[in-house]
């Protein structure tokens, strides 16, 4: 592991808007302290001291929706959530430097959240750029998978909203047809997002890969449904 990293994840312990999780077995956040912290149906509570409702981004990289999120809606309360902590610490770095307290990190694998939030402790998700696994045999490790889905169940508000941007067309056809078969509703699709989007502030939030460009994509895509 290179240097820079490594000292990214030692100032990463000592963040007091960082809760990581460093077991797959036996699920458990620990906070800036070193101390294991129970959060699970205590966000409001212990962590914003509001009852504003509580929007993931999943697979946040480098956090720029959630920092983006946080300063334009105040009225809301925002985690960014990766298994990456070196691509965390951006962000949380971020939050504490601008001072900004509707929005924290969470690294943990997505897999796990049921272990740290309670039923219906969610409103909202952002998905921006996930990895598109573009193997059918991987399909299941998509985030808009029927897996996943019920996973979000767990702790997502019913008819909790999902918003996908993607820049793959596999994902985006896949997650049209999740949203078909699995008791989903379809509120918004944009093959061309730039061309024929809603007028949505938050989509103008470019994360990193997207700035990137990463893929050489022509067009990148917006969906956003109801659970
Ligand atoms: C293609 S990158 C996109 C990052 C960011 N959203 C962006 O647009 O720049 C996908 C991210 O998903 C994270 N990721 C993939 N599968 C995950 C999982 N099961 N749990 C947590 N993070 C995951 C990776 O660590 C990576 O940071």
């Amino acid at each position: 592991m290179s240097k820079g990293k490594l000292a990214k994840f030692e100032a990463m312990k000592s963040m007091s808007n960082v809760f990581q999780n460093f077991s797959w077995h036996e699920p458990q956040l620990i906070n800036h302290l070193g101390n294991e912290v129970q959060l699970k149906g205590q966000w409001h509570e212990q962590i914003f001291g509001n009852n504003h409702p509580i929007v993931l981004e999943l697979a946040c990289g480098y956090g720029e929706y959630t920092v983006g999120m946080a300063q334009k809606r105040t009225d809301q309360n925002f985690i960014g959530i990766d298994i990456k902590g070196n691509r965390i610490y951006t962000g949380a770095q971020q939050i504490l430097d601008q001072r900004i307290s509707n929005a924290v990190f969470l690294r943990s694998s997505i897999e796990l959240l049921p272990h740290f939030f309670d039923t219906a402790e969610v409103n909202e998700i952002w998905i921006p750029f996930p990895d598109p696994f573009r193997r059918d045999s991987k399909s299941n490790r998509r985030l808009t998978s029927p897996y996943f889905l019920d996973i979000y169940r767990q702790f997502v508000v019913p008819n909790g909203i999902i918003h996908l941007k993607t820049d793959s067309d596999i994902l985006y056809e896949f997650t049209l047809q999740t949203i078909a078969e699995n008791g989903c509703t379809l509120l918004e699709s944009h093959y061309d997002l730039y061309q024929t989007a809603a007028d949505n502030e938050l989509l103008d939030i470019k994360t990193r890969y997207e700035r990137l460009n990463l893929s050489g994509a022509s067009t990148f895509k917006y969906i956003k449904f109801s659970l």
